[in-house]
């Protein structure tokens, strides 16, 4: 089944996130898996509503002296089973390097979460042809060590298609997602779901969706809105 992920970033407050639930829950068919990505601050209102639902960030680390800094133990008490590590947001205006990534995929995995791993080019490297090479050597560093990739997905992010509406041509998103796939047949010798992120809405959904090698989306500003969100869940 088509992946659907939602990463709700700083936006929604509880009460927002209730209503959120409501509307989505009355238009949800139950047509795709879907995963929420929300923040720490709504996680309980995920508890008990019947969605698969994850944190955007997290620390790798069980426990220490981390102020401000939240545990996979503490985000596992609220239900959450799924992490995101890499987002283009936590690497470009958060400084994470791919060596804080790659401690935060084998601590969510070591720990049992499933981990959602997102790489992508910025726009200068995809002018410059440079997307595989990027994106080749964040996968290397982000799974260093990694040996069981059981819970393990990736999104492929384009930066210059997240937040732009600029989405990436259907044939274009293909060709990467395809030697991600095909790198991680033989990193891992198993089929690894790779989603595709940046601008991905009902209405460019579909082409997209019909690319062989895209197992679904990670959807930032469209999973906002509960309207929108089912609709691309639908599709
Ligand atoms: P976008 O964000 O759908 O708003 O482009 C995607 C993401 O950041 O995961």
């Amino acid at each position: 089944m088509t992946i659907i992920a939602a990463n709700w970033k700083m936006h929604k407050t509880r009460k927002d996130a209730r209503a959120y639930l409501e509307a989505f829950a009355r238009q949800d068919k139950g047509s795709a898996d879907i995963i929420f990505f929300v923040p720490y601050t709504v996680l309980d209102v995920f508890t008990d509503a019947g969605y698969t639902f994850g944190a955007e960030n997290f620390h790798p680390e069980e426990k220490g002296a981390f102020t401000g800094e939240i545990s996979l133990p503490m985000l596992r008490e609220l239900g959450c089973t799924h992490v995101l590590a890499g987002h283009s947001e936590r690497r470009h205006l958060f400084g994470e390097d791919d060596r804080l990534i790659n401690r935060k995929v084998l601590a969510g995995l070591g720990q049992g979460f499933h981990v959602v791993l997102c790489v992508g080019e910025q726009l200068k490297e995809h002018e410059a042809g440079k997307t595989w090479d990027v994106v080749r050597t964040q996968l290397e560093r982000g799974l260093d060590q990694v040996k069981d990739a059981d819970r393990l997905m990736i999104a492929y992010e384009p930066v210059w298609a997240i937040g732009t509406g600029r989405c990436s041509q259907p044939a274009d998103a293909e060709q990467v997602q395809k030697r991600i796939k095909t790198w991680l047949a033989e990193r891992f010798s198993k089929q690894v779901p790779v989603l595709y992120g940046g601008s991905a809405k009902p209405d460019n959904g579909k082409d997209l969706l019909a690319q062989e090698h895209v197992d679904g989306f990670l959807v930032g500003g469209a999973s906002l809105d509960p309207e929108q969100f089912a609709a691309l869940c639908r599709l």
